[in-house]
């Protein structure tokens, strides 16, 4: 059978760039910023982009886009040892799929309740009770309805979209979401930068504490945010390049990925920051108190921005969530893509079939998650996939192709051979040396402070 391919260059950048940008960009990277050094961060973080993040994407593209195949099939093609590793990232992407949907299906929750602030003024409160009902620790308990019936509905129109296929379905929702995106969140930034305590809010942001650079935690933080925000070591840029029409420039592709990325989430860090300067100046508190990331900001923290906003509030309430909403989809399709068109190729099976068989099974798991106990399983499995997941998933592959199989300089010459920019010794070094060395050690790292 003829293989899939995207109709057009456009429509690939949007579907990488929109699985790139998700939920760590809105909610994850603000907060890590502020926490690591605030305005110092920027340089681990360029630095992790420029010798990790784009280098890899440019590997993984170069992959796909070689041996045309879901990441076992691509692994098992350049080595058929190695088809292990793909199946190890599509495993991870799996897990992640499970939970990411339930965040999702939140997020849409929310941007309903917005229009009439149905969180009252305990949103905390609110949130523990409708969402993190948690009984004893582990204990599954009830469905909690009010996620249950947005979390289906996501899981409708994400298994509609990769039903449909590669160029029909994948390619069309990106061109969609992501130009929408895009426009919603600028509104959001500028709405934000305009209220009042917006400056103490970026002054606690930007602020650089450049003693920090000194501390390995800061380091590791940034890789990890690279890892995570490009959706790189994920089987995913592989099974999206696999998509690419042989004419490809692929480092190009590469650089507009990472740079968009990036840039929508420094303006996200703008964003959410303006908004927390806002509430600090509304409550007459500090920043600090606000400060926070993932469910606590999302879910706690911008309801009570919203409450306490001046005019057109539930409005923008409603655009806050529901960019959550398009950004989550569009990475959720992706995470999902991975094991599609890995069972698809695998078992032989039709397009339908896989996305029946494993976008329903993630589906399926991803109900524990909406009862009373879920939120347990929700920590402690993104807990598990950003320490193991990132980190061991990235350094078995750059040690596996750059080491075991030494296929970096083939690599080097495929790129080069379908693109103007030539990459130089810097992309080899990055791959064999820099990039194994600090995973290896932040890995170490983290073993350390998880077993002392
Ligand atoms: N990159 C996406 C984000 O920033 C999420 C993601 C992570 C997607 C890992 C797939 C794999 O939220």
């Amino acid at each position: 059978m003829e293989r899939s391919q995207w109709g057009t260059r456009a429509g690939f950048i949007l579907a990488a760039v929109g699985s790139a940008i998700g939920l760590g960009n809105i909610w994850r990277f603000p907060y890590v910023a502020y926490d690591n050094g605030g305005g110092a961060f920027i340089v681990p973080y360029l630095i992790a982009l420029f010798t990790a993040g784009i280098p890899i994407l440019i590997m993984e593209f170069t992959m796909g886009h070689k041996y045309r195949g879901s990441a076992p099939l691509t692994f098992s093609r350049i080595h058929k040892k190695s088809e292990a590793v793909g199946w190890f990232q599509v495993f991870v992407s799996f897990g992640i799929s499970t939970y990411y949907a339930v965040i999702i299906g939140w997020a849409l929750a929310y941007s309903f309740y917005a229009f009439n602030l149905s969180w009252g003024d305990d949103t905390g409160g609110f949130l523990m009770g409708e969402y993190l009902k948690a009984g004893d620790v582990g204990a599954v308990g009830s469905f909690v309805p009010s996620v249950l019936i947005p979390l289906l509905v996501v899981w409708a129109v994400v298994l509609a979209f990769l039903f449909k296929g590669v160029k029909k379905g994948i390619e069309v929702a990106n061109r969609i979401f992501i130009p929408t995106l895009v426009v919603l969140f600028l509104i959001i930034v500028i709405r934000a930068v305009t209220l009042p305590g917006a400056g103490d809010g970026l002054d606690a942001l930007f602020t650089p504490d450049w003693s920090q650079l000194g501390n390995a935690k800061v380091w590791t933080a940034a890789y990890t945010q690279i890892f995570f925000s490009l959706s790189i070591c994920f089987a995913i840029m592989i099974t999206y390049s696999s998509y690419l029409p042989k004419k490809s420039d692929i480092t190009n592709n590469a650089f507009i990925t990472g740079l968009g990325n990036s840039g929508f989430e420094l303006l996200a860090g703008i964003g959410v920051f303006s908004a927390i300067g806002f509430i600090a100046y509304a409550t007459e508190s500090a920043v600090g108190n606000y400060a926070a990331d993932g469910v606590g900001l999302a879910f706690a923290v911008f309801p009570q921005i919203i409450n306490e906003m001046p005019f057109l509030n539930g409005v923008f309430g409603f655009l806050f969530f529901a960019s959550l909403v398009l950004a989550g989809i569009t990475s959720l399709i992706s995470i999902c893509e991975t094991f599609i068109a890995a069972f698809q190729e695998k078992f032989n099976i039709t397009r339908g079939k896989a996305v029946a068989v494993g976008g329903g099974l993630s589906a399926l798991i991803s109900l524990i998650y909406a009862t009373e106990g879920g939120v347990h399983f929700l920590t402690a499995v993104d807990r598990y996939v950003l320490t193991v997941g990132v980190g061991l998933g990235g350094l078995i592959q750059v040690l596996v192709l750059a080491w075991a199989l030494r296929k970096v300089k083939d690599f080097k010459e495929h790129a080069d051979g379908l693109s103007q920019i030539k990459l130089g010794s810097w992309w080899t070094i990055c791959l064999t040396v820099i990039t194994p060395v600090l995973l290896g050690y932040m890995i170490v790292q983290q073993l350390i402070d998880d077993f002392t």
